[in-house]
């Protein structure tokens, strides 16, 4: 029994407080959270069926199925959270964007919720060295969402690409928001 502990159930909860408060050993990989652990932590275990329900009642299902797509991808902690996530919808709807510069895509998260925020005829210049990640996870997602044709997605270094665009702002005197 616990020094501290004067009867049995006072012994239990000190147990429990005790194996609470044990450190993770990060020299041990074993003891790390998975990369799916982590990133599902909007997700919990629901009823005896072990379905996973989302904690983000706001979040829409296609972003749903991207965050679970991505989370064994390589590189997943990359992805936005999706509580930033919700942040970012609710500033896109209160300056009502509708042509927005997306730099640093990975498999598509934010650029998914910002072609979900903006309106049909609302356009993304989305910019990733590479498109790998998207092409394996957001695309597919992106069309079974119906906002492909908002995505214009440049393959580059950020900085040409942005240069390019103010470049084209001071001559044609185009705005993004
Ligand atoms: C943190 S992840 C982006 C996460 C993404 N916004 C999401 O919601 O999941 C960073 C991405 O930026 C890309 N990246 C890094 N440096 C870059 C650069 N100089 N220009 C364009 N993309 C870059 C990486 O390839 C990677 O996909």
């Amino acid at each position: 029994m616990h020094p501290c502990a004067r009867n049995a159930s006072e012994a239990a909860r000190h147990a429990t407080l005790t194996r609470k408060q044990t450190p993770i050993n990060f020299n041990s990989s074993s003891e790390l959270p998975s990369t799916r652990e982590k990133f599902n932590y909007g997700s919990r275990r629901n009823g005896e069926q072990g379905a996973i329900a989302n904690v983000y009642p706001r979040e829409s299902e296609f972003l749903k199925e991207l965050r679970d797509a991505t989370a064994d991808y390589p590189g997943a902690l990359m992805g936005t959270a999706p509580d930033a996530g919700q942040l970012m919808t609710l500033l896109l709807g209160l300056v009502n964007a509708k042509k927005t510069i997306e730099i640093g895509v990975f498999t598509g998260y934010s650029l998914l919720l910002t072609a979900l925020a903006i309106p049909d005829d609302g356009k993304i210049t989305s910019i990733d060295v590479s498109r790998k990640a998207y092409d394996d996870i957001g695309l597919p997602i992106m069309q079974k969402a119906g906002v492909e044709h908002k995505i214009d997605f440049v393959e580059s270094p950020a900085l040409p690409v942005l240069d390019k665009l103010l470049d084209n702002v001071s001559t044609n005197n185009t705005e993004t928001d």
